[in-house]
C-alpha cells in the first residue's frame, strides 16, 4: 500500500495518540508512539541515577536501552530493561522533565535510528511524534500535522491528566503544557507546515472525523 507508513506530527493536546491510533486499527496498521520512547529515555535515565543535564551520561544510558516498543495499537504495554513502565511514562512528574532528554542531540539521533528501522521492518505503519513528517520520515506519502486551537488543547490536557477543566486545573495544565510546547519546539519544528504535510486543525472536529480525514488522505495518496 503506496499511503504508508502515514506520519502524524503535533503539539500534546492535538488529539494525535488518540487519533493515530484509532487509524491504524480501522486500517489494519501497525502503530507507533515515538513520545513513549523519549518518555521510556527519560525513565531510564533517572533510574541509572544520572542527572538529566549531563548528556554525555544520558546518551550512554540511552544507547544501552533496551526498550520494547509495541507496535500492535490495542497492546501499547511498553517494556524497558525487562519492567512495565507503562504507567510510570504517564506520570506528570516525568512529563515535567523529559524535554530535557528530548534536547539532547545524541538522544534523539539514536531515538530516530531505533525508529527509522521499525518503519523500515513495518512499513505498514502510523508514526506519531514532533519530527516524524521532518526528520525521522520525510518521504512518508502521507503526512499530517494535527492541530488545535491553545484552548482545545488545554482543555483537553486538563480533562485527560487531571480529569476536570475548572479554572484552578486549567491553570496547572496551562504551566505544563505551555512551558513543554516552548521547550520541544526549540528542537521540532511541529507548529509549522512545510512542503507536502496536510494540517488538520482538530479544534471544531470531532475524533471520528479527524480519523475520516486522515484515512482519506491515506486513501488518496495510494
Ligand atoms: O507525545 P508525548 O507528549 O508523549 O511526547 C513526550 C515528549 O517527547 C515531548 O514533549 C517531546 O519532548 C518529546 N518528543 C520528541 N520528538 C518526538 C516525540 C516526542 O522530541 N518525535
Amino acid at each position: 500500500a503506496a499511503g504508508y507508513p502515514i506520519a502524524i506530527d503535533g503539539p500534546s493536546g492535538s488529539g494525535k495518540s488518540t487519533v493515530s491510533r484509532q487509524v491504524a486499527r480501522e486500517l489494519g496498521l501497525r502503530y507507533l508512539d515515538t513520545g513513549a520512547m523519549y518518555r521510556a529515555a527519560a525513565w531510564a535515565a533517572q533510574r541509572a541515577g544520572v542527572e538529566l543535564t549531563d548528556e554525555p551520561a544520558v546518551t550512554a544510558v540511552v544507547r544501552a536501552m533496551k526498550l520494547e516498543m509495541p507496535l500492535d495499537p490495542d497492546q501499547q504495554v511498553i517494556s524497558c530493561e525487562g519492567e512495565d513502565i507503562t504507567a510510570a511514562i504517564r506520570a506528570p512528574e516525568l512529563s515535567r522533565v523529559v524535554s530535557q532528554v528530548a534536547v539532547n542531540l545524541e538522544v534523539r539521533a539514536e531515538l530516530i535510528a531505533r525508529q527509522r528501522a521499525i518503519i523500515a521492518a513495518h512499513p505498514d505503519i502510523v508514526v506519531e511524534g514532533r519530527d516524524i513528517t521532518s526528520v525521522v520520515a520525510p518521504d512518508a506519502p502521507t503526512k499530517i500535522l494535527l492541530t488545535a486551537s491553545e484552548a482545545t488543547r488545554l482543555a483537553r490536557r486538563a480533562r485527560e491528566v487531571r480529569g476536570s477543566v475548572a479554572p484552578a486545573a486549567l491553570a496547572a495544565t496551562r504551566a505544563e503544557v505551555s512551558e513543554r510546547d516552548a521547550k520541544d519546539s526549540t528542537v521540532a519544528s511541529f507548529l509549522e507546515d512545510r512542503d507536502g504535510v496536510v494540517t488538520i486543525d482538530s479544534s471544531q472536529m470531532s475524533i471520528a472525523d479527524v480519523v475520516a480525514a486522515v484515512r482519506a488522505l491515506a486513501q488518496g495518496s495510494r
